[in-house]
């Protein structure tokens, strides 16, 4: 009867231990059957009901199932534990023969890269790199660069006030007087002072931020033929050696006299195309020999030395280079124009 049990037993622990796909589910099944209150445990300690010459073989059959149970049970852990590793195996399988993810590789901005370029030519002519701030007072700004308060001057540079007296600089050029002041007595001054400025236009020309350069030198007896010469190998270092450059009287309040400086056209190489309007010229910056009243406020007297200076725009030398034609791709962060450079 028993023995009937215990067989019927073996089978069934045989078939669900077959079936069982997970070691969880093999767990429930082993101590169904060789748990506490397992079926085989059962009859091992029922033993005593068993009649005494049967009670050996028995004992011994009960004994056999539960270590072939116990086997059985082991041997399929071990097929689900190989199966459960096989499949994560599959799932996280690297594929080495993909391309790699090849990371993006960063650059300078176009604008910055001008801003090096322009540095590297005038440190090769012996020009030292000056700063000025972002946030200027109006005497810095203005009054100290001969424009008074109500100079119709001031009109051209429509500015961003702080308050009445500080603004965000509309030009580098009052890095001149700071410069002055900080070296005043020593000569010779030979500087160019990179930075950003602001001003209240914005357009398909005009940035409400954009970026100038601005140079200063002042020694005993510079001459207008110094500031030529100055920006002419400028020009040609920076444009290429054939450029040639042409000076314009014009008006400014911090020179005297003043000049627009123009290259030849950087397409058509002066013989007149769109870029140049058919003028053969574009306008690239603008200079000047050093007003006195400026001098003077920055400590020096106009007696005994004398200075060129000049401000360029860094946006406007950048798309005459390089064939930008809209200013404000300078400052969409689209990648697909900053890769171009
Ligand atoms: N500061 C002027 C501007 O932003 C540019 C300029 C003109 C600077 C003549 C100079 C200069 O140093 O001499 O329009």
């Amino acid at each position: 009867m028993m023995k009937d049990e215990l067989l019927n037993a073996l089978e069934c622990a045989k078939a669900q231990i077959r079936a069982s796909r997970s070691s969880a589910e093999l767990k429930e099944v082993r101590v169904k059957f060789l748990g506490k209150k397992g079926v085989i445990t059962q009859a091992l300690r029922s033993l005593g009901q068993v009649p005494p010459d049967e009670r050996p073989a028995m004992g011994r059959l009960a004994n056999d199932i539960r270590e072939s149970i116990e086997s059985l049970v082991e041997s399929r852990e071990n097929e689900i534990k190989k199966a459960e590793t096989e499949a994560r195996l599959k799932r996280e399988a690297v594929d080495i023969t993909l391309p790699g993810a090849v990371p993006e590789v960063g650059r300078k901005h176009l604008i910055t890269r001008t801003f090096e370029e322009i540095e590297r030519v005038f440190s090769n002519m012996g020009y030292q790199l000056a700063e000025g701030p972002e946030i200027e007072t109006d005497w810095y700004n203005f009054v100290a660069l001969n424009m008074p308060k109500d100079h119709p001057a001031r009109d051209m540079q429509a500015s961003f006030y702080v308050t009445e007296d500080i603004l965000l600089r509309t030009h580098t050029s009052p890095v001149q007087i700071r410069t002055m002041q900080r070296m005043a007595p020593n000569l010779p001054i030979r500087i160019i002072a990179p930075g950003r400025v602001y001003r209240r236009d914005d357009d398909a020309t005009h940035s409400p931020m954009f970026h100038q350069v601005e140079g200063l030198v002042v020694d005993r007896g510079i001459t207008f033929g110094d500031l030529k010469g100055a920006l002419l190998a400028f020009a040609r270092e920076f444009f290429g050696e054939e450029t040639e450059i042409r000076l314009r009287p014009s008006y400014f309040p911090f020179t005297e006299p003043s000049a627009e400086v123009d290259i030849s056209c950087t397409m058509c190489r002066g013989c007149g195309c769109r870029v140049c309007k058919g003028t053969g010229w574009l306008e690239i910056l603008g200079s000047g020999m050093v007003h006195p009243e400026v001098l003077r406020h920055g400590g020096y007297d106009p007696e005994e030395v004398s200075g060129f200076a000049f401000g360029m725009g860094v946006e406007r030398i950048a798309m005459l280079k390089y064939g930008v034609d809209d200013l404000r791709l300078f400052f969409q962060n689209d990648k697909r124009f900053l890769e171009q450079f």
